[in-house]
């Protein structure tokens, strides 16, 4: 097992995860252009009562880190996404031998992933893309780690993965063989695109507590406290911070946080992109609706230039155009209409971002289906899911112990399908979500509250179920302008070309 090896990149999630593997016994060799990077991470030992600080070094170089090493060398890798990484895979290489292992635990792009492997694999190098969820905190504690390799590289690491990851109630750790080449950091992008769709499901929610119920704080919180606690969202990470964020006061001011964080949530937008638009962009390239998904995504990206917003809005005639001038809106959401009974309400509002969490997840599992076919990532779906269990964002103990695990248990099976919309017990759910959130969806658009991710997934469900859609009407027009082609009824037959056969010159009489 591994005794020592290199972190390189020293911020929150790397300082984190540096000071866990040393607190399992792992002597660590920092490595970080940053100084004070280092030293904090050391300074956190000395003050810590798990990390011994001689279980921790700092080196300057690479040289010097190599050095610090035994054989083969092992090498785990926090580092931003992109050229940074390749940067670092360049200036290290002379010093790497056979054998050695980089684990990138950062968030990379699954294609950057694979061109690395491939540099690395001629020179007896191994490289694992390895996906880890949780945040700073679960750094240091234990994280959700997703990784990717050759299935000859994953067992050598895989033992001291299993030493550091989250644990599952049962005491089973968050990490497993999740697929070769770069599925591990594939799983993890779509990992980020299901968390986006929670996150606005949630927040949706939110907006519809506080101005379309007119409820405090305070009742928001037990809200989020009692959907955590049992029932279809139990146990969904996600729900129970929403509590925290509800009840935290900032103890200078005694003010709640929440009331002074402005409405903004930015994305880098430098060119290298991030997993929230890879995961988007892939559900399209592999051609897999994820609206939940996209429209969780569009408003963030809306909500992230608030200057622009401001503009938009005094252009609509309500404001100054200055973002910092007022906080209002050109179609104010309102109290919502036709809620007799509160209790009821709320339930329909809980089962509806329960609906949503879980279309949010299947969207999801299909593009890692979709990819799995087309970029040949065998990925093993039960490993997947004991990833997701304990220590990430997406943590949902109902949907992955009630559906998806038990689901996925049966990969071995003949017919076995990884998309979860063949499942009953997943369309069960979903069938009975359905009246309960086109319950929401309606009474917040008439009172318009921001509902995107809401209405889209009430939107999925219906078209992703029917086989009886207005889009003849679609695939007439596309006839009439550019020779399409259609099937006619009766044409659409497993084994038959899914394009069309017919062409008609449309032309009224
Ligand atoms: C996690 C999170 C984490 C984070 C990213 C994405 O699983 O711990 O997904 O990876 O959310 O930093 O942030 P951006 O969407 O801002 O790129």
């Amino acid at each position: 097992s591994i005794k020592k090896l290199a972190m390189i990149g020293c911020g929150s999630m790397g300082g984190g995860m540096a000071l866990l593997f040393a607190s399992k016994g792992i002597h660590v060799s920092l490595q970080d252009p940053s100084v004070e990077a280092m030293d904090t991470i050391i300074a956190s030992a000395e003050k810590s009562t798990d990390v011994p600080a001689s279980m921790l070094s700092k080196h300057a170089d690479y040289e010097s880190l190599c050095n610090s090493l035994e054989k083969p060398k092992v090498f785990v890798w926090s580092l931003p996404h992109g050229s940074v990484g390749d940067g670092v895979l360049e200036k290290l290489m002379p010093f790497l031998e056979k054998g050695d292992v980089i684990i990138d635990c950062g968030n990379e792009h699954w294609q950057n992933t694979e061109r690395r492997q491939g540099k690395c694999v001629v020179r007896g190098i191994r490289y694992v893309g390895c996906g880890v969820s949780g945040g700073y905190q679960a750094a240091r504690r234990g994280p959700s780690m997703c990784p990717g390799a050759d299935d000859e590289t994953l067992p050598l690491v895989l033992p001291t993965l299993r030493k550091v990851a989250a644990k599952d109630p049962d005491g089973k750790p968050c990490v497993g063989r999740v697929g070769t080449g770069g599925a591990g950091h594939y799983c993890k992008m779509i990992h980020n695109g299901i968390e986006h769709g929670m996150m606005s499901a949630i927040t949706e929610a939110f907006g519809i507590m506080k101005v379309g119920l007119d409820m405090s704080l305070d009742d928001i919180g037990d809200v989020f406290e009692q959907w955590n606690a049992k029932g279809e969202l139990e146990g969904t990470f996600l729900v129970w911070i929403s509590r925290d964020i509800c009840r935290t006061e900032d103890p200078e001011t005694g003010e709640r946080v929440l009331d002074s964080v402005e409405d903004k949530v930015v994305q880098d937008y430098t060119g290298e992109e991030g997993t929230g638009i890879w995961s988007n962009t892939e559900a399209v390239e592999r051609h897999v609706p994820a609206p939940t998904l996209t429209t969780a995504h569009y408003i963030r990206l809306a909500s992230g230039d608030r200057r622009q917003r401001a503009k938009i809005q005094a252009a609509f005639g309500v404001g100054s155009g200055k973002p910092n001038d007022e906080h209002t809106s050109v179609f104010p959401p309102q109290k919502l209409e036709g809620v007799a009974d509160r209790a009821a309400f709320l339930e329909d509002l809980r089962m509806a971002v329960y609906t949503a969490c879980l279309a949010a997840y299947c969207q999801g599992m299909i593009i890692i289906e979709k990819a799995d076919k087309d970029y040949h990532f065998n990925i093993d779906y039960a490993e997947l899911i004991q990833v997701w269990k304990a220590g990430c964002i997406i943590q949902a103990d109902y949907i992955s112990n009630r559906l998806l695990a038990p689901l996925y248990a049966q990969q071995s099976a003949s017919n076995f399908s990884a998309n979860p919309l063949y499942h009953k017990d997943v369309t069960g759910d979903l069938k009975r979500g359905v009246p309960h959130l086109r319950s929401v969806v309606a009474k917040s658009i008439g009172a318009d509250q921001v509902v995107p991710a809401l209405s889209a997934t009430l939107e999925y469900l219906k078209y992703q179920t029917s086989t009886d859609l207005p889009t003849s009407f679609y695939e007439a027009q596309l006839d009439y302008f550019g020779k399409h082609m259609f099937d006619r009824k009766g044409d659409d037959v497993e084994g038959a070309p899914m394009t069309g056969k017919h062409h008609f010159e449309w032309k009224a009489a």
